[in-house]
């Protein structure tokens, strides 16, 4: 049978009720969403997302200092006295592995805090692309796909990828409906800018986030973020207790 799958453009589109019943799977490839799953990989305990500075820094004073790091950005940059910056490079197993990860960035944060009306909450990346679309074609709910955006912007970067996990699910699914064409759009865009490695890079360079981040001069993140299927994990974030947890 068909799964439902619909594309939200950007979180502030989503009315709670939209969700309920289904499961998200928030897209912020360059970088938030990219950056968590490489933070997992290498051995984090956790990720807690934070929507502001301020609640980080609280959150993360309740741990032992040994035990916590303060990762995310402001303006794409590594946020005063914090101790990693939105890089998924640098969240290597020397460094994260057995911290608990206090996170806020500008977008990625903050669409995954308005996606908790879902029965699940799943962060979807290129470099999950394959774990993510395994894992919900296991399970029969809808599937809700939110792009991150950029400060209330679209941006071509998240549908693409959006588009990528939609593909694989329906190539194990044999087929998906929606509720718009948005899905079918952001496929469609995935088919076109896959076709090789270089395109696919030099469509994520070309898109809003990636702009931002080659002025900002990391353009290596935008090949991290291009390794699809490098990462076989499934990172879920759970509401209640505020943390992103790998899951498989
Ligand atoms: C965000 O959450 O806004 C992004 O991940 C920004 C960035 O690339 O640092």
């Amino acid at each position: 049978m068909p799964r439902e799958v619909n594309v939200f453009l950007l979180p502030q589109q989503i009315q709670p009720e939209e969700l309920r019943g289904g499961i998200a799977v928030v897209i912020d490839v360059l970088r938030a969403s990219t950056t968590i799953l490489a933070a997992l990989a290498n051995g984090a305990r956790c990720v807690i997302p934070c929507g502001d500075v301020a609640t980080a820094r609280r959150i993360a004073a309740d741990f032992s200092r040994a035990d916590v790091l303060l990762g995310g950005e402001r303006g794409g940059v590594r946020i005063d006295g914090f101790d990693l910056d939105n890089s998924p490079a640098g969240y290597t197993s020397a460094r994260v592995s057995g911290k608990a990860i206090v996170f806020t960035t500008t977008n990625g944060t903050a669409a995954l805090l308005q996606s908790q009306a879902a029965d699940r909450v799943l962060i979807g990346a290129l470099v999950n692309r394959r774990a993510a679309a395994q894992e919900l074609a296991a399970d029969q709910r809808a599937v809700h796909l939110v792009c991150a955006g950029t400060e209330g912007c679209a941006t071509s970067e998240d549908l693409l990828t959006a588009g990528a996990i939609a593909a694989e699910l329906e190539a194990r699914v044999g087929g998906t409906s929606s509720r718009d064409d948005l899905a079918l759009v952001a496929r469609d865009l995935w088919t076109a800018e896959s076709s090789s490695g270089d395109r696919l890079r030099t469509a994520l360079r070309q898109s809003r986030g990636g702009r931002n981040l080659v002025e900002l001069g990391f353009d290596a993140d935008i090949d991290f973020a291009a390794r699809v299927d490098s990462i076989q994990l499934i990172a879920e974030y759970f509401p209640k207790s505020g943390r992103i947890e790998a899951v498989r």
